[in-house]
């Protein structure tokens, strides 16, 4: 599988990262529904035979239990990279609050490193810029981890163009990890650009929207999620009167797709891959079957006219959009 650098840090990337959010299960605020532990090892062990050769968790997957999944599919397998996360803490309602404090910092390098049954991190993220004036005592708490040899490599994911800015004066950020599918491009404003002129590595988040860019969600299927799948009511992709506009999209793209004997997930996870600044694309499974349908997105290559045609699709997506909702 092909393998790119992450920005300045010394690690090497396969074109696709297995993302471990809905292996966390369900149960609190933004779970996806019951999951079998068992499926979620053999999912990240297929992964791992398919040459993905890192994982992208964080301690508030299932609230610390994705982070105790991954640590138990990765025992002797230490030659896998890790990436998780912190700055996003929970109380004992299961209720979840941004934190940038050393000190809880602290607590949950300790904890995830228990979890993972790991004595260093490979890439260590502010999961988001929450609250906004403490990302400089994050930042610095950071690369004092790096010193002790807590962590690796350290970078941010959800953080815009001038939070981004203000990190990058104190220490070289190593990677961002926004969102990016064909749904949600505002990275191409800006970000990406300033990305790739500071050597910021990129991993894009949620290439598939959750599952909606796999073409196998209806109405009906998407009323019928469990109560405790966030997608069912959090995700406005997911929701009237977007909803609709996005299946319309769906439609519009399956003769591409039939032409050219890749699947709607593949040519969704391809899309993202179409820009060179993307280092890789971070995509959730939650069954053997569906990392091994994506693992290859990255062979397969939209050619320029494809790229143009989806470019007029989801511009008359935007403009729908734009009259019918904003
Ligand atoms: N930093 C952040 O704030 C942030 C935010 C979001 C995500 N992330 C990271 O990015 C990863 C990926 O994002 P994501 O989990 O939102 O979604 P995604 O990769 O866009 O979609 C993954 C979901 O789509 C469905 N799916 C995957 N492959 C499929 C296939 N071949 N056929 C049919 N369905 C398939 C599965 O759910 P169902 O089977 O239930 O439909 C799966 O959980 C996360 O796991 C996490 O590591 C980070």
């Amino acid at each position: 599988m092909q393998k790119k650098r992450l920005g300045n840090t010394e690690l090497y990337l396969s074109n696709i990262g297995l993302g471990t959010w809905a292996l966390g299960g369900g149960g609190y605020a933004y779970g996806w529904g019951s999951q079998d532990d068992k499926e979620s090892v053999s999912t990240i062990w297929q992964a791992l035979d398919s040459g993905i050769n890192w994982i992208d968790t964080a301690p508030v997957y299932g609230l610390g239990h994705a982070e105790k999944i991954v640590g138990k599919a990765l025992k002797g397998h230490k030659e896998v990279l890790i990436a998780s996360k912190c700055g996003l803490i929970w109380n004992e309602k299961r209720k979840i609050s941004g934190c940038l404090k050393r000190v809880s910092i602290r607590r949950e390098i300790e904890a995830s490193l228990r979890r993972l049954k790991r004595d260093t991190i490979d890439l260590y993220q502010i999961h988001w810029p929450d609250p906004d004036e403490d990302i400089e005592e994050a930042w610095s708490f950071m690369m004092d981890l790096i010193k002790e040899g807590k962590i690796r490599y350290a970078g941010v994911s959800n953080f815009d163009l001038n939070q981004l800015k203000r990190l990058q004066s104190i220490y070289a950020i190593g990677s961002l990890q926004p969102p990016y599918s064909m749904l949600m491009r505002d990275l191409e404003k800006e970000v990406l650009d300033y990305c790739a002129d500071n050597h910021i590595g990129l991993i894009v988040y949620s290439p598939l929207e959750s599952g909606l860019l796999t073409g196998k969600f209806t109405k009906d299927k998407i009323a019928n999620l469990p109560n405790d799948d966030w997608r069912k009511k959090k995700n406005s992709h997911f929701q009237e009167p977007e909803l609709s506009i996005n299946l319309k999209l769906l439609e519009n793209l399956r003769p591409l797709i039939k032409k050219n004997g890749r699947t709607m997930a593949q040519m969704a996870i391809a899309w993202t891959l179409r820009r060179s600044e993307v280092t890789a694309a971070i995509v959730g499974a939650r069954h053997p079957a569906q990392i091994k349908e994506t693992v290859v997105a990255g062979e397969k290559v939209l050619s320029p006219e494809e790229i143009d045609y989806i470019e007029t699709l989801l511009k008359e997506r935007a403009k729908t959009i734009k009259k019918e909702i904003i």
